[in-house]
């Protein structure tokens, strides 16, 4: 449930890409830094996170910002992805985030309502998104909006390394 905060979710323009993007990076780093050595930190942030990644991903995505206060507490990224599912019509969740400092009092779970109740995700029969074995909070998230796991595959870094696995959950709708 939400605590007594002034949050607001709203559809992120063009002109907040670059500040969803410096986010994404640090709190990716605050939560996986720690587990990866620097090159395959550094080798994420710079392709997988870039500016240029946002950029680009805005063309096909979309991007709510959950705001605290005036603040930037979280963004869900979702839409057509990259296209790695096969089904059609499907959608995916790319990318759910929130600030460190804030977790733990629903804004992870407020942005994913706001996603799957955007109309560009009503009529996908399927709604994909991965999660790192490793990673049992969200994936309990996820199981609570009843994506369920339907495969997965090793997560190999950038230099070699095997990292557990990367998992593949499924909405059915
Ligand atoms: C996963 C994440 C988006 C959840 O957002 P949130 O705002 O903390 O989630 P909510 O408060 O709406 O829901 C809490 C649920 O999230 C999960 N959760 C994950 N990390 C958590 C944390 N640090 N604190 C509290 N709950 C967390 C729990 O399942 C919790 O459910 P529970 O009450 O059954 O234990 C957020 O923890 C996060 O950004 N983590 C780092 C990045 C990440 O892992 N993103 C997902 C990549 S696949």
């Amino acid at each position: 449930m939400l605590d007594a905060m002034s949050i607001t979710i709203r559809p992120a323009t063009e002109r907040d890409l670059p500040a969803i993007a410096s986010f994404a990076r640090w709190t990716y780093e605050k939560a996986f830094g720690d587990g990866f050595s620097p090159e395959d930190l550094a080798h994420h942030l710079n392709h997988r996170l870039s500016d240029r990644y946002f950029r680009d991903a805005a063309a096909r995505d979309r991007f709510f910002i959950a705001d605290v206060d005036g603040q930037m507490a979280g963004y869900v990224q979702f839409g057509p992805g990259d296209g790695k599912t096969k089904d059609s019509p499907h959608r995916q969740i790319v990318r759910l985030y929130v600030h460190p400092d804030r977790q733990g009092h629903g804004i992870g779970s407020a942005l994913m309502e706001a996603a799957l109740a955007d109309k560009s995700m009503a009529s996908a029969d399927a709604i994909y998104l991965d999660v790192w074995d490793r990673n049992d909070g969200a994936r309990r998230l996820y199981e609570r909006f009843g994506f369920e796991v339907i495969g997965g595959h090793n997560f190999i870094t950038a230099t070699g390394v095997v990292m557990g696995q990367d998992l593949l959950m499924v909405l059915r709708r």
